[in-house]
């Protein structure tokens, strides 16, 4: 078949199937078009989009503002190297650190990247700042995290299915429970080399889980107490998605090293970004750090298009109104029902329980349904499924997700 012609679904994922390596355990759905809130299969078939690729579409598929940023300057210049300056990078980092609150931005491509610089940063501002003796430093982290898949961040991850056969893994990380203040004042007070403390401030992957009001403004101020960098991966909580601008901003904490990554594109492209103050992102210097792709003319305008929607069309203001209608919608149904035990989230980031073990396929089983209806998630873990659409939805678009969803869900209610 030549790659001109048109293919089937089934020739797409036999094409994958055998030739690319077997990473993911996707829906059985082949996408070729998306627009918004909606997606459609080769086959011509719409969906809604609940997945927003793990948040990274918040602006909707190929928004037009976005799409046009990048194909101006892909037609302009698309990479110089960082060898050379180039005459967007700047434009763009003073946009994202005034967006933000921050002196400083270090452009990276993926989340995982992110992640990575924010916990070189943290450790040489640890040595050079801190005084803790060399390789002695310690960051702390959460038990059931996810900040991406490299060697050093699957090293401090507690899923097995990431971790196994992985190793030798990197040391200089402890481990403690999620929305535990004892817990964290314990490690910071028993070692004197503690250097940071990575948190997500709502565990996404983890299945949702929001932490408890007031968790990470006494966090903060307990990091501050030990002269410890407080280090916010908001690379799915971020830019809107919750409600707010990020995250953090439900309780007004401002991280030491705030890492954004997905939706800073609009999904457009990779982009990724480490913002903080000159006192902690002075210690980066030249050759200590970089990537080949960061920071590139069309990431630079991709990302200040996609920012630049999010303000403009009120995203944030959407997904916190949406979200109070979704889960109002959700809990009224889970009053009268037995699959579902409960909803939990903020914004458009939600998730719901199904009643049953983890290690059954009901979740998936659900998820199928709900894409022969015309919706598309997916199960995070076991018997949880992420909801967290576009946020470019309206509230008529929201209501009518509502019926499939529980629709569907009735069909395994019994
Ligand atoms: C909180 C968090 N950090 C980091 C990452 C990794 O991002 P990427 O997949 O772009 O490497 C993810 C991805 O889901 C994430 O949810």
């Amino acid at each position: 078949m030549s790659v001109l012609e048109k293919m089937t679904s089934q020739d797409a994922i036999a094409l994958e199937d055998k030739y690319g390596a077997h990473n993911y355990h996707p829906l059985p759905v082949v996408l070729s078009r998306g627009e918004g809130v909606y997606v459609w299969d080769v086959e011509g078939k719409r969906y809604y989009d609940f997945l927003s690729a793990y948040s990274a579409v918040n602006q909707g598929h190929c928004h037009p503002k976005i799409v046009e940023a990048m194909t101006q300057q892909a037609k302009t210049l698309t990479l110089t190297s960082r060898a050379f300056y180039n005459d967007m990078l700047g434009t763009y980092e003073k946009y994202v650190t005034e967006t933000f609150g921050f002196d400083k931005l270090l452009p990276m491509n993926t989340g995982a990247e992110a992640v990575e610089t924010a916990l070189k940063v943290c450790r040489k501002w640890a040595y050079e700042e801190k005084g803790i003796p060399e390789n002695d430093a310690k960051i702390v982290v959460c038990e059931n995290n996810f900040h991406g898949r490299t060697t050093t961040i699957i090293s401090f991850s507690n899923d097995p299915v990431a971790r196994k056969n992985f190793g030798p893994y990197t040391t200089g990380f402890v481990k403690i429970a999620y929305d535990n203040l004892e817990a964290l004042e314990k490690a910071l007070s028993e070692n004197d080399n503690i250097a940071g403390f990575l948190v997500e401030p709502i565990q996404g992957e983890a299945g949702v889980y929001v932490p408890s009001e007031g968790y990470l403004t006494k966090a903060k101020a307990l990091c501050e107490k030990y002269n410890v960098l407080f280090i916010a991966d908001e690379v799915q909580t971020g830019i809107a998605r919750t409600g707010k601008m990020l995250a953090v901003d439900h309780e007004n904490v401002q991280p030491d090293i705030l890492i954004l990554g997905k939706a800073l594109s609009g999904g457009a492209y990779p982009v990724s970004a480490v913002l903080a103050n000159d006192a902690v992102m002075g210690v980066i210097r030249p050759g200590n750090h970089g990537s080949t792709f960061g920071g590139n003319p069309v990431a630079a305008a991709v990302g200040m298009a996609a920012l630049e929607v999010v303000k403009e069309e009120q995203l944030a203001q959407n997904a916190h109104r949406l979200g109070e209608l979704f889960r109002e919608k959700m809990n009224a149904f889970i009053a009268n029902c037995s699959i579902v035990t409960k909803v939990r989230g903020k914004g458009l980031l939600n998730a719901i329980l199904i009643n049953d073990t983890e290690d059954s396929s009901t979740a998936w089983d659900i998820c199928m349904a709900l894409k022969e209806n015309g919706l598309l998630a997916k199960p995070t873990h076991g018997n949880i499924i992420r909801f967290a659409p576009p946020l470019v939805m309206n509230e008529e678009q929201l209501l009518e997700c509502v019926s499939i969803i529980t629709s569907t869900l009735k069909m395994f209610d019994n």
